[in-house]
């Protein structure tokens, strides 16, 4: 058994259970498994101080072994005060010996104490989830700019902060945006999202899906995992979008599409995930039908207008874990769901490792490649290099017995040629 002295979290007598949780995840991350096998005998990372800010879950914790693995000096803390898994981080601590900071369910103030831990940690590579330790190392922290060689992001919101940082010019130092890796958007954020965020509603209400009218506000690869998987269960999906490429789409897929306004008085529960905010704004909750859940799956808690709500209402109480019931005015109810944080891992355990497998390989290569690559890398942000995704779909597809067709040399020629037509 490992041990480290810096650390804050809940009890470190789950480390036990964590430790199972741990492997019980590992064994569903073969590409992730095989990556720590070789980064165990080539070191890449060896010496290297890595601050990871991510969702401290059982997958988490198999990453933050591959890292260490490669001979990096990583901390971990939590990139959301409702998404951490108390057990996995005493693990973390006690079993592993990687200093963590999380504990589920902390406040405002802890939370940022967190991430302060996570710069004191001096790193030479930030792993962010939503870009707050980046966001933190280029306001408060920007001495610390000249120490970081490179950054990656995992999420769709973080990439979007960082593109803005960009724009400005105010970028310090490259990030890979891990997100645009097909390998992780095309599983993650659609079979991932979609299969927690369902996992989470029903957990947390035990409500049946057949028959209920379900509103998806955003139809990115998020929103379309939603929608794909709530059609599945039996509901009849609407779809709402400002984007009308995304829009069209949703409706050749056999979905209703309408404006908010409209969706609001119909739906009886409603799903976030547009990654902006008052997506569900106080005029559209003071349509709501009573008993409507309302809920989100972006990144920050900003897509349902919470202050909007908290005013439109009387009383509140919570009535199931992870269910907040609010009473209106004129009696109608109102069930909003972890606080309208990201419901998949406020109210159930995130995505299933078999996708965060691809995920994760994504961000250990990307931080190999970062650190190979430093010298030529410019302040920008980068897309992960293809060779490295199409490696994690070849490997995954293995591990899964897959077996897919080569091109002949024949065909090469001709995918390689202009002149051969009808
Ligand atoms: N984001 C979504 N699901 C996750 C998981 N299981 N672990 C870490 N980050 C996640």
């Amino acid at each position: 058994m490992a041990s480290v002295s810096r650390y804050d979290i809940r009890d470190i007598g789950l480390a036990p259970e964590g430790v199972r949780r741990i492997e019980w995840a590992d064994r569903q991350m073969p590409v992730l498994r095989a990556i720590r096998d070789r980064f165990a005998r080539d070191r890449p990372l060896a010496g290297l101080r890595i601050a990871a800010c991510l969702h401290v879950t059982t997958e988490t914790a198999n990453l933050m072994r591959t890292l260490q693995a490669g001979g990096a000096d990583v901390l971990l803390c939590g990139s959301n005060p409702l998404s951490t898994q108390d057990e996995t981080a005493a693990a973390l601590v006690a079993e592993y010996g990687i200093p963590t900071f999380a504990i589920r369910g902390e406040d405002h103030d802890s939370y940022y104490a967190h991430i302060e831990a996570a710069c004191d940690h001096r790193p030479q590579l930030t792993m962010d989830d939503g870009a707050d330790v980046i966001g933190v190392l280029h306001s408060a922290r920007r001495e610390q700019l000249g120490t970081v060689i490179a950054g990656t992001e995992e999420t769709t919101t973080g990439v979007l902060r960082l593109k803005a940082l960009e724009r400005e010019g105010k970028l310090a130092f490259p990030v890979i945006a891990v997100n645009e890796a097909q390998t992780k958007h095309l599983f993650d954020n659609r079979y991932g999202t979609g299969q927690s965020t369902l996992d989470a509603i029903m957990r947390s209400t035990n409500t049946l899906i057949a028959g209920t009218r379900f509103v998806v506000a955003g139809y990115g690869w998020c929103g379309r995992g939603v929608a794909l998987r709530a059609r599945g269960m039996g509901a009849q999906v609407i779809v709402t979008e400002v984007e009308p490429v995304k829009a069209l789409e949703a409706v050749m897929d056999g979905f209703a599409v309408m404006p908010m306004l409209e969706a609001a008085s119909i739906g009886d529960i409603f799903v976030t995930a547009t990654g902006d905010k008052h997506v569900l704004a106080g005029r559209h909750l003071e349509l709501l039908k009573d008993g409507a859940i309302i809920a989100n799956t972006g990144h920050f808690n900003v897509e349902i207008e919470l202050p909007a709500l908290r005013a439109l209402a009387v009383s509140s109480r919570t009535v199931r874990p992870s269910v907040e019931e609010f009473v209106l005015a004129d009696g109608r109810t109102v069930y909003l769901l972890a606080e309208g944080r990201l419901v998949n891992l406020g109210a159930a355990e995130g995505h299933p490792a078999t996708v965060m497998d691809m995920s994760f390989s994504n961000q250990a290569l990307s931080a190999e490649y970062a650190v190979r690559n430093a010298s030529s890398l410019e302040r920008r942000v980068y897309a992960v290099p293809a060779e490295i995704d199409r490696e994690i779909a070849r490997v995954k597809l293995a591990t899964m017995g897959v077996e897919i067709d080569r091109l002949t040399a024949e065909q090469e020629l001709y995918l390689a040629s202009w002149d051969e037509g009808t």
